[in-house]
């Protein structure tokens, strides 16, 4: 385990277990649709990536990034739109992948956001929930795990761009961002 760590909250294979399931759910969901799945980079990067190659559906990709958080442990509530969708979205059953959904803001505003440019359908996937901290109410449709109100990283999620790569997902240890 990374020393910064705490401790680990989800393995590689739980982690790698769950995608399997949501990707046979999104199967059986978007069934002759051709959905597109939309990225939110950086941090769903890795928990897209493993999804669709675990779906056996056709879909399209896009990559949308947003940013929210700057390099404190603490969201803002500002959100900014920095890399916009390259296609049109209108009459397409739309699936945001996003990594962790914490006070809602980011989901809030991207869903609000494509839903006015008039798809067929947006629903929301992310692979955590810190229900716990939510502020604005966000629905989501397709979750991986709930996860209790800790700074985690990991398996694409970072503290300050660090720990990005780690194949689990980690409890960081308050030290770290607590100076
Ligand atoms: P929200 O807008 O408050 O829901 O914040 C969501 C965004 O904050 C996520 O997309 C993450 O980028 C970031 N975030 C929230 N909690 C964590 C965490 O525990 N670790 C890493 N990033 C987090
Ligand atoms: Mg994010």
């Amino acid at each position: 385990m990374h020393p910064d760590l705490e401790s680990i909250l989800f393995t590689q294979e739980q982690l790698g277990a769950r995608v399997k399931e949501i990707a046979a759910r999104l199967d059986a969901d978007y069934k002759g649709k051709n959905p597109l799945l939309v990225c939110i980079l950086k941090g769903s990067v890795f928990f897209y990536t493993d999804l669709l190659r675990a779906m056996r559906e056709p879909v399209e990709m896009d990559f949308m990034s947003i940013s929210s958080y700057g390099a404190s442990a603490n969201s803002s509530g500002e959100v900014r739109l920095l890399k916009d969708l390259g296609c049109k979205i209108e009459g397409r059953d739309v699936v945001i992948v996003e990594d962790i959904v914490d006070a809602g803001y980011t989901l809030s505003y991207l869903k609000r956001l494509l839903l006015s440019r008039g798809p067929a359908s947006v629903r929301i996937c992310a692979l955590l929930d810190k229900l716990e901290r939510r502020v604005v109410p966000v629905d989501v449709d397709y979750k991986g795990f709930d996860c209790a109100d800790e700074f985690v990283v990991g398996y694409g999620l970072d503290y300050a761009e660090r720990y990005r790569t780690l194949p689990y997902i980690g409890i960081l240890k308050r030290s770290v961002y607590e100076k």
